[in-house]
């Protein structure tokens, strides 16, 4: 048995399998609200319908935790969503990040079985347009792994891979992993180059689905929270038929032209490495950001017009983007060591 964990911005998944082998996931959204404990009434009718609440008595206030948080701000305006994590990385705004995600990250873990099961967690590299700090974050999330302990007090091994190389792990078998790995998540776009299952090149940009929602709601006067929701009606293959479609179309372009520009220079960087590669190199697209219908179609557009100096194979994307960076995870800690 082995165990995959995607720590993201949005979205914690545990990838583990089942006993006949097949890929189980469970996911959590990683944000929480904090409520005043002054307001007995909603604290105790929340806890009838089940939402998961931590009770801190020291400041007098309660957390609720992932997707009900969102649902809660969501009709109740006046509660602020809060986020652990920022632009990828564990954001160092939010005091009570460290503890939310651990609690969040063991329940998701669920009850590991055996003592020193190895599990796989993806962390980003950092970013090239904004500063990120991706090896305190890399620590804190192991200091996570580190602290988890089973119902019968068994633990686990926990190595950090790249995000973006988690997704060759998961789709490339078949090349010897060989190809690009390119993770659209809500922090960060993630990109790296892999020949035979080792890294040659790997970078992040800080524009990816925050960004997009953040802009496009800039561009138009409308809400994040409206944006983000018409985000996932969206069809890139069609043209946009508002305003707001159009911001959002323009957004996605924009991520994606970055994207390719900073895979060009990576890859003109390494070209004495790139010069020995005898087939076309495929390109896995996923994570959220990469869900609407024609995504693949214009990233494949963009980077053929790009004239990247490798041949590029395929373009593909899986079929549920959201869950592959945990399933990569999971092959990874398979096979490690
Ligand atoms: N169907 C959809 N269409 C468009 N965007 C979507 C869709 N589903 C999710 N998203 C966006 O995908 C993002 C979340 O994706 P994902 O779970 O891959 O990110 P993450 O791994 O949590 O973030 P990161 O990798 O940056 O740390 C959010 O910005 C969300 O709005
Ligand atoms: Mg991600």
């Amino acid at each position: 048995m082995a165990c995959g964990f995607d720590v993201g911005t949005y979205n914690l998944v545990c990838c583990k399998r089942d006993e006949k082998g097949n890929f189980v996931y469970k996911r959590e959204v990683n944000a929480f609200l904090e409520m005043p404990l002054d307001n007995d009434f909603v604290f105790n009718m929340m806890k009838q319908a089940g939402v998961p609440l931590i009770h801190r008595e020291d400041a007098n206030v309660a957390y609720a935790l992932g997707e009900s948080a969102v649902n809660i701000a969501y009709t109740m305006t006046q509660l602020e969503l809060k986020r652990p994590m920022k632009d990828g990385c564990v954001n160092p705004k939010e005091q009570d990040a460290f503890q939310i995600m651990n609690i969040m990250v063991h329940s998701l873990l669920d009850n590991i079985q055996k003592n020193g099961e190895r599990l796989c967690y993806c962390v980003p590299a950092n970013a090239i347009n904004e500063e990120t700090d991706a090896d305190y974050h890399r620590k804190l999330v192991e200091a996570i792994f580190t602290a988890y302990k089973s119902e019968d007090g068994n633990k686990v091994n926990a190595i950090a891979i790249n995000e973006a190389m988690a997704l060759v792990y998961a789709e490339l078998k078949h090349k010897m992993f060989t190809g690009i790995g390119v993770s659209c998540g809500a922090g960060m776009v993630n990109v790296a180059f892999s020949l035979f299952g080792a890294p040659v090149f790997s970078f992040a940009i800080v524009n990816s689905g925050d960004w997009i929602d953040k802009q496009s709601a800039k561009a138009t006067g409308e809400t994040i929270a409206f944006i983000n929701k018409t985000k996932t009606k969206i069809d890139l293959n069609q043209e946009p038929k508002n305003l707001v479609e159009r911001a959002i179309k323009t957004q996605y372009e924009l991520m994606i032209e970055k994207t390719v520009t900073g895979l060009k220079k990576g890859l003109e960087a390494n070209k004495d490495k790139n010069a020995k590669l005898d087939a076309p190199v495929d390109i896995i697209v996923a994570g959220g950001t990469a869900s609407p219908p024609g995504f693949d179609v214009l990233f494949e557009k963009l980077v053929r017009e790009a004239n990247l100096p490798i041949e590029v194979g395929k373009v593909i994307r899986p079929a549920d983007p959201l869950f592959s960076v945990a399933r990569g995870c999971l092959i990874a800690a398979e096979n490690a060591g």
